[in-house]
């Protein structure tokens, strides 16, 4: 049953998976068997896929987006990629601030900001991507942790963005693990952001944003999560590499 007015976006993370010559396939693959899609669908590629994956969705229902974009307009900024080289070649979401990024790449909440407002400011659609550690939840401060991230992240983004701005709560102790969060945990923590943003907006903005949940996602336990009142989709790394275990989220997300 749908639960309620928003629609639910299902975006795959592939990570660093599939080359040009795989990707076609996986893309056509996944567009098939999405093709009763009642809800978003998004794939966020490696930058070398993106005009392959832009290729094999076009026409489709499939949205194509990378996983990560620099701050600034173009510059001496070795190995980055800008917001405006993403859209030229057909990207229209990215993922911002994921835990690898925090984790491995020295990702902060101040970059993560500058990357949010920079891909907003070109057009693109943003996945801002917040979540505790292990240890975090463990002391009692998630709420905090999630709570300080999309303030943060989201410092200076106007109200008449964020219709572009999607939130996925990844806890970084279910990503990859095969730990998932309880439904309960997700729905729970999916509804401190939304509180955070009736804060910091509005009600209207609170009840109006796509927040999703990710961290081990599957095709098993996708349709419990899916179910909960503040879980409005899904962002998924590994099941999202198998087109038919990708769709079977898609069509959860879809009921
Ligand atoms: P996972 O990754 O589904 O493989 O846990 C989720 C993510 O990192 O976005």
């Amino acid at each position: 049953m749908k639960k309620c007015a928003r629609r639910a976006v299902i975006a795959g993370n592939w990570k660093m998976n599939m080359t040009p010559s795989t990707t076609v396939k996986a893309v056509e693959d996944t567009v098939k068997l999405t093709a009763g899609a009642d809800c978003d669908v998004v794939l966020c590629v490696p930058f070398v896929d993106i005009v392959p994956a832009v290729k094999a969705a076009e026409g489709s229902h499939v949205k194509i987006g990378a996983q990560n974009v620099h701050y600034e307009a173009k510059g001496a900024f070795t190995g980055e990629i800008s917001a405006d080289m993403l859209k030229e070649v057909g990207a229209e979401y990215v993922i911002i601030g994921h835990s690898e990024r925090r984790q491995y790449f020295g990702e902060t909440d101040t970059t993560v900001n500058l990357r949010t407002k920079a891909a907003l400011d070109a057009g693109l659609k943003v996945i801002l991507c917040v979540g505790e550690l292990l240890e975090e939840r463990k002391s009692g401060v998630t709420a905090e942790i999630i709570s300080m991230q999309t303030k943060l992240d989201l410092a200076y983004v106007p109200a008449d963005e964020l219709k572009n701005v999607i939130i996925a709560y990844e806890p970084v102790w279910a990503i990859g693990t095969g730990l998932t969060a309880t439904a309960e945990q997700a729905d729970e923590a999916c509804g401190i952001i939304r509180g955070v943003i009736e804060t910091l907006y509005s009600k209207e903005a609170a009840e109006a944003i796509t927040i999703q949940y990710g961290g081990s996602m599957n095709d098993g336990n996708a349709a419990e999560l899916l179910e909960k009142v503040n879980v409005d989709g899904g962002l998924i790394g590994g099941a999202s590499l198998v087109p038919e275990k990708f769709a079977k989220i898609v069509e959860a997300a879809s009921k």
